[in-house]
């Protein structure tokens, strides 16, 4: 199935901050859409409205038309902070428990889903000891494992070396290919520029495109 998400007229407040206001975007399958802004300018706030972790005080999130209305974004594999892993257990753990809550257990999975990201399945390392890149590449892992037709991700390549970076960038090159829509927060110009067909600023609230990729 091909996704479309249409944002319309989105307004997000803090109290009196207003974080987000009347942000119009369209975005379709098969696209990488990259989203930029200072620190503190709404892009995770955006992305939580996208994923239903928020509820905009205005305006709606349509997904292939339907309002989300509150309801979660479930089609979506998510990063958006750092995911609350089980410290005490290892990678290959972590992603079978977070598996087996929608599917059997299916060890094979897991091993090509951590390979892909570039992770030792027989690495018994609990994750409390992984390094920062191991962390992130278990937070893709996760995003990526039901194989969802959307992507929604917020600064994915923190803390990977420059063969982590390589490989997500292509990995996420192969989905755009393989038709999912994607959405990226960055805050490294060459991520966006490579892998982004649309770019958009957050300014004040407004967003406005800034450039094809
Ligand atoms: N749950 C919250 N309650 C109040 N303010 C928030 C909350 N989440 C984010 N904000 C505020 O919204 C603004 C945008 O934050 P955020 O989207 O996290 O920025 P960034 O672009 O760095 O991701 C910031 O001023 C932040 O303090
Ligand atoms: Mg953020």
């Amino acid at each position: 199935m091909e996704y479309k998400i249409e944002i319309s007229h989105l307004t997000k407040r803090f109290g009196r901050q207003t974080v987000l206001e009347d942000v119009n975007l369209e975005m379709e399958a098969g696209h990488i859409y990259g989203l930029v802004g200072y620190n503190g300018s709404g892009k995770t706030v955006l992305m939580k409205c996208i994923c239903g972790l928020f509820l905009p005080d205005e305006g709606s999130v349509l997904v292939n038309g339907e309002p989300l209305d509150g309801k979660l974004l479930k089609c979506a594999g998510v990063i958006i902070e750092e995911p609350a892993f089980l410290k005490n257990e290892s990678g290959k753990k972590n992603l079978q428990i977070l598996y087996m809550l929608n599917h059997r257990k299916d060890s094979k999975k897991i091993c090509d889903i951590m390979e892909k990201v570039g992770l030792d399945s027989k690495n018994r390392k609990k994750v409390r000891n992984y390094s920062l890149g191991m962390r992130q590449r278990l937070a893709i892992a996760q995003a990526i494992m039901e194989e969802p037709q959307i992507l929604i991700l917020d600064e994915p390549m923190n803390g990977l070396d420059r063969q982590g970076v390589e490989e997500i960038r292509n990995l996420l090159l192969e989905y755009k290919e393989a038709g999912r829509l994607i959405l990226l927060a960055s805050h490294n110009r060459e991520d966006i520029e490579i892998l982004c067909d649309a770019v958009y600023e957050i300014e004040e609230g407004h967003l406005c495109q800034t450039g094809l990729g």
